[in-house]
């Protein structure tokens, strides 16, 4: 399988992988992904390699701040293995999530910049990043966790009314409850096997 790790004298970090967990997690994005559409965090290029295969997607802008990571996606040929005119939507810029700002405001913003799936504070960091970039809509990586995590904390039933509660409490115009009416079910599958009980550690 392959897969995209950093190995370190301390460790081994996985930024990508093509488990089911990858790619399923960040399907939903990928599927609704429309127009100008910057995605933060390059990894593998699949998201990006997705989003730009969609025909109603115009360019695809993807952040990277790590250069052996740009570099390792050029060396793979990710992108050349793609038709030639959708390769020719996908630019990778070497910034920072944080604080790259389009000449022109996104119509789809997708952020998967982090190692855990679980992020409790995870929509705070896309709020900045959505000031910067604009965005119609956005995806980011783990957003099913938060809303569960968020639900559990409070006792609510994962329901079409708390998750659209939920969700417009981030303050972020979310793809997933709009377009998939079995969004809050999705939801429940995934946290039940992604999200350890509240008030426990989570996976990283
Ligand atoms: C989980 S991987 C992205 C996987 C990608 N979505 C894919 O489909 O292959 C996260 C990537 O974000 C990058 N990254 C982490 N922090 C970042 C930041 N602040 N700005 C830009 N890229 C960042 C990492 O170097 C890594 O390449």
């Amino acid at each position: 399988m392959a897969a995209l790790v950093r190995v370190t004298p301390t460790g081994t970090s996985t930024w990508m992988s093509m488990t089911p967990m990858e790619t399923e997690s960040q399907e939903l994005g990928c599927r609704h992904a429309v127009g100008q559409v910057v995605i933060m965090g390059l990894g593998m290029g699949w998201a990006a390699a997705n989003a730009a295969l969609r025909p109603e997607v115009t360019r695809v802008t993807v952040i990277e701040k790590d250069p052996e990571v740009i570099e390792f996606v050029r060396q793979s040929a990710v992108f050349a293995q793609l038709p030639s005119e959708v390769a020719a939507r996908i630019t990778v810029l070497n910034d920072d999530a944080f604080t790259y700002i389009p000449d022109q405001p996104a119509d789809t913003l997708m952020a998967d910049i982090w190692l855990p799936l679980f992020g409790a504070d995870r929509d705070e960091e896309v709020r900045r990043m959505h000031a910067n970039t604009g965005g119609r809509r956005v995806y980011f990586w783990g957003q099913e966790m938060v809303i569960a995590h968020r639900a559990r904390l409070a006792g609510l039933p994962l329901d079409t009314a708390t998750v659209a509660q939920l969700v417009a409490d981030m303050r972020l115009p979310l793809i997933g409850p709009g377009e998939r009416p079995d969004y809050p079910e999705l939801i429940q599958t995934a946290a039940a096997r992604w999200l350890k009980p509240a008030n426990t550690p989570q996976p990283a």
